[in-house]
């Protein structure tokens, strides 16, 4: 939890102001994309890229998850000036909400206007197809710790934000459309929040699933949050990389997950080049 606001707000503008002065000759960008299990090869893809390891860039953490690298890439994808970060942070790797979310307000503090979240889920929904798309139009995470707990900081946001729009209608409507033109499946569906790291037991998924989630994972909600806060535009895609607890009567593994985001992974990178060339902030 925050306790220092001024201290915070000192530590996120630091790491804002050294991203800037490094990208003073350049047309800062005005979206982000986070890449999740699956989309890594994206960093290869944009042109005239800068790449900054996060442990170069002043207060920002470094991620420990496995398959997530940590770097902050800038460079031309579809034409357009973006940010990419190579790798997010977890709050099941121990850090706190605020860490968790550091990016997301070193973004917001740059002038990102968009955030376009990836990760990888169980799918909950009975129907559902491994590897399919999900494009998230709402989260359940009542349960769990927010990341605004704490005294709230004006200049990123209001006290009590509403919520009725977390991920931006028009924008996961421009995340569908593309993926419709490009012939991928793609359905929309309720994220649902678990901290982890242990995956969910099987009654943890039957009661999410009354409670109207789609698919499950452990990231993605502190930072659409902290986005929506802030004024970010958010839209936020799912791979479901398995089916969840107790649904296939196999074990849960992280192979499995990292397998399937592989398999998924040409699909996700086209919906997203396309998403990004559609894209109007
Ligand atoms: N549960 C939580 N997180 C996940 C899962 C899951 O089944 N699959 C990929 N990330």
């Amino acid at each position: 939890m925050i306790t220092d606001p001024k201290e915070y707000i000192k530590r996120v503008d630091g790491a804002a102001d050294y991203i800037r002065s490094a990208l003073s000759n350049r047309e800062m960008p005005e979206v982000c994309i986070v890449l999740g299990s699956g989309l890594g090869p994206l960093s290869s893809m944009a042109e005239n890229q800068l790449e900054f390891s996060y442990s170069d860039i002043p207060g920002f953490p470094v991620s420990t998850a496995p398959g997530h690298k940590g770097s902050l890439i800038t460079g031309m994808l579809s034409g357009k000036p973006v940010f990419m970060m190579n790798g997010r942070f977890h709050y099941y790797e121990g850090y706190p909400m605020e860490t968790v979310t550091f990016y997301v307000r070193v973004m917001g503090r740059l002038g990102v206007k968009a955030l376009l979240l990836t990760n990888a889920s169980g799918g909950i929904g009975l129907d559902m197809k491994v590897p399919e798309l999900v494009a998230i139009t709402d989260h359940l995470s009542f349960y769990s710790e927010s990341v605004l707990i704490g005294p709230n900081i004006s200049e990123f946001g209001t006290r009590f934000p509403d919520q009725c729009h977390v991920y931006d209608p028009e924008l996961t409507d421009l995340l569908v459309n593309c993926a419709r033109d490009l012939q991928i499946r793609i359905s929309r569906g309720v994220y649902a929040y678990s901290k982890g790291p242990q995956y969910e037991t099987p009654a943890e998924i039957r009661a999410l699933r009354i409670l109207g989630a789609d698919c499950v994972g452990m990231s993605t909600v502190p930072e659409a949050i902290a986005a929506s806060h802030m004024g970010i535009r958010v839209a936020a895609m799912s791979c479901v990389t398995n089916m969840a607890a107790g649904i296939s009567g196999n074990p849960l593994s992280e192979q499995e997950v990292l397998d399937n985001a592989a398999l998924a992974s040409d699909n996700s990178c086209a919906l997203v080049k396309e998403f990004v060339k559609r894209l109007k902030v």
